[in-house]
């Protein structure tokens, strides 16, 4: 499309409007809309397609510390989305590729490439839908894959225990740890994400946290205690693993969807005795601490892909006016796999 005519179309997007202390619901988030912006020297045109929503969207919005500065009342939403080029003054961005970035939850970005994270027709000629760039072969599979592979370092025969198992990075986590000849054991909120777990993920055990008593049920599934412990959640579901570590453990903290409010954080149990007497080791992980590495990540994914070893779910929500409510759905658990809205 002509520079002309796409100065004359609108670009719909969702800002925030207040900060949350506790999970982002709709009522922080408000549309506005402005004209598409025209690429200058250097700068090309995307047109989203997907947009991710991610737990990690909690802690862009809050105050308390985090990895990343807050965005600003008023600024577009920060998120990761999948879009195409429309428009390109860039010698490395060519009309019709397609790029997965942090273009925020809008339609229309102009980049100068800074935002670009992955170039998706650059890797792989893949027979998969677009949506799983951010998915199964994007940003969660690659913390999936660092978090247990770097951090975790699984030796086969060993036991490895996921949190939030049957979501986007602990399917992953659940199915590379298989690949790598490790016992899994996942954990997850709903008996139907159990089944999940064990027939799409190929989990040797899977527990409903919320129905099950925990620390019988992994007594049980873990006879020799845990080696690797992959941490979505903190909480309850930590605490109650971190009783089962086994000598020479290496647990990785990943996220902490079970911690409402992070101000004040809520008290638990010390889990110092559990790490001395086991001499076990725990990691915090950020993604973007690998971006130099996330091709190399994908290279092997998009192989396991190819040779059927990786699963995955989607969820769709269809247009931007569902994005505000999209993160606290991830909170109540109520997303079926990776949730993505489509543009
Ligand atoms: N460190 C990093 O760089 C990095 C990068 C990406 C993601 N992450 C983290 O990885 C984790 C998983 O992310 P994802 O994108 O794959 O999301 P996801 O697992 O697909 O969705 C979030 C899941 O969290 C669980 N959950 C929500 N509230 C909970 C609670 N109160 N207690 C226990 N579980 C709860 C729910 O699963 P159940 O129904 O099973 O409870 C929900 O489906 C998140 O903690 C995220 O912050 C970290």
């Amino acid at each position: 499309m002509p520079l002309d005519t796409m100065a004359s179309i609108i670009n719909h997007q969702v800002l925030l409007a207040s900060r949350p202390t506790g999970i982002p619901e709709a009522e922080h988030f408000e549309f506005a809309e402005e004209k598409v912006g025209t690429p200058g020297e250097g700068e090309f045109l995307i047109r989203n397609i997907f947009l991710s929503v991610d737990p990690a969207m909690k802690g862009w919005v809050n105050v308390a510390k985090n990895y990343s500065e807050p965005v600003a009342i008023g600024a577009v939403m920060r998120a990761i989305a999948l879009g195409e080029v429309i428009e390109s003054n860039h010698p490395k961005y060519a009309v019709g590729s397609h790029v997965v970035g942090t273009f925020g939850w809008q339609e229309y970005i102009v980049s100068n490439g800074d935002d670009v994270r992955l170039r998706v027709p650059d890797l792989l000629d893949l027979d998969v839908p677009l949506s799983a760039f951010l998915g199964v072969l994007g940003m969660n599979a690659i913390t999936a894959y660092f978090g247990l592979l770097d951090i975790g370092e699984p030796k086969e025969g060993e036991t490895v225990v996921v949190s939030t198992a049957a979501g986007a990075v602990g399917s992953a986590v659940g199915q590379i740890a298989k690949i790598k000849g490790c016992r899994t054991v996942g954990i997850t909120g709903s008996d139907e994400k159990v089944g999940f777990c064990r027939d799409d993920f190929g989990y040797d055990v899977a527990i409903n946290y919320k129905t099950a008593d925990l620390e019988a049920a992994l007594t049980e599934a873990c006879p020799d205690g845990v080696n690797v412990y992959y941490d979505n959640t903190s909480g309850a579901i930590s605490d109650a693993v971190y009783q089962k570590l086994a000598v020479g453990a290496r647990c990785i903290v990943c996220g902490t969807a079970s911690i409402e409010v992070w101000n004040p954080l809520p008290a638990g149990p010390r889990i110092e005795r559990a790490l001395l007497v086991n001499r076990a080791r725990i990691q915090g992980l950020y993604i973007f601490d690998y971006l130099d590495r996330w091709e190399e990540a994908l290279k092997e994914l998009c192989q396991w892909f190819q040779e059927g070893k990786l699963n995955y779910r989607e969820e769709f929500l269809d247009g931007l006016a569902q994005a505000p409510s999209s993160i606290a759905r991830l909170y109540e658990g109520a997303n079926k796999g990776k949730l993505l809205i489509r543009l």
